[in-house]
């Protein structure tokens, strides 16, 4: 787990998940300390405690008022039944498709500790009004997108991300330091493996939804699965027009995974 200021109150925690067959992904998780402190996504299961460690340096979990999840996906909710309990004056924002799925498992999100939002919600959280959108990308249907118009941070849930050939590169604190050669194909591939049904949009239509998500021109774009963006927008959607007529990502089946296991064993 690595915690890289962003700016002067907001926080990206990391954790660099190997993923057989795909590569090295960041998962990551914000800290807002503004005036309502506020957290988007929990982090991964695994990695609570050092998640718990690096939150505690710059905040008492008893003073976070929100915590924004993007979606219920497994990497975006590690801590949170723990962060409800630390937590106790947290808000969990959230869309009612999320809400729903947590509900049917083992960690439902309690009714009267959530707020539900919709794309063009907004939510006041003192110094700001957070803005919920739908991202252009997504694997789950209850997925938001917060933009934070204080910052001009836009924070993009599973949109954008990227897995990577070293645990370095996953780690890197600008994402413009890889170089195009390195980040075009693993954005393709991220979108492949995270969005499979865009290989069934027509590329204009994918084009004009990716636009529509960056219409603010966010001075930065913080996903949950690849290093901070800070400008540069065109060179992300230039690469990801191209997505719908990339090639689609085959998954591994068990021979392959096989093969790919003995290739990396120790000789
Ligand atoms: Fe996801
Ligand atoms: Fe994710």
């Amino acid at each position: 787990m690595r915690a890289l200021p962003i700016t002067a109150e907001t926080t990206m925690f990391t954790s660099v998940v190997p993923i057989p067959t795909i590569g090295n992904l960041a998962v990551n998780s914000y800290l807002i300390r503004g005036e309502q402190p506020t957290l988007v996504d929990t982090g991964i299961t695994p990695e609570v405690p050092e998640f718990d460690v690096e939150l505690r340096d710059l905040i008492e979990p008893s003073d976070i008022r929100w915590i924004v999840v993007t979606h219920a996906d497994r990497d975006h909710v590690g801590a949170l039944v723990r962060l409800l309990t630390e937590a106790p004056k947290a808000t969990v924002v959230t869309s009612f498709v999320t809400f729903g799925i947590m509900s049917i498992g083992s960690e439902p999100i309690p009714p009267e500790r959530a707020f539900l939002v919709r794309e063009g919600s907004t939510l006041d959280i003192g110094d700001r009004t957070l803005r919920a959108m739908r991202p252009p990308m997504f694997d789950n249907p209850g997925t938001l997108a917060f933009f934070d118009p204080k910052q001009n941070i836009l924070f993009s849930a599973d949109c954008f991300g990227a897995p990577f050939t070293t645990a370095e590169a996953a780690l890197a604190e600008d994402v413009a330091t890889i170089p195009d050669d390195e980040l075009a194909p693993a954005q393709l591939l991220w979108g492949s493996v995270d969005s499979p049904w865009a290989h069934f949009v027509e590329e204009s239509r994918f084009a004009d939804n990716l636009n529509r998500f960056l219409q603010d021109r966010p001075d930065k774009v913080l996903g949950s699965h690849l290093p901070p963006i800070h400008g540069d927008l065109d060179r992300h959607v230039k690469t990801l027009t191209k997505l719908p007529s990339s090639t689609p990502y085959v998954t591994a089946d068990q021979a392959a995974l096989e093969a790919f296991m003995a290739a990396m064993a120790p000789q």
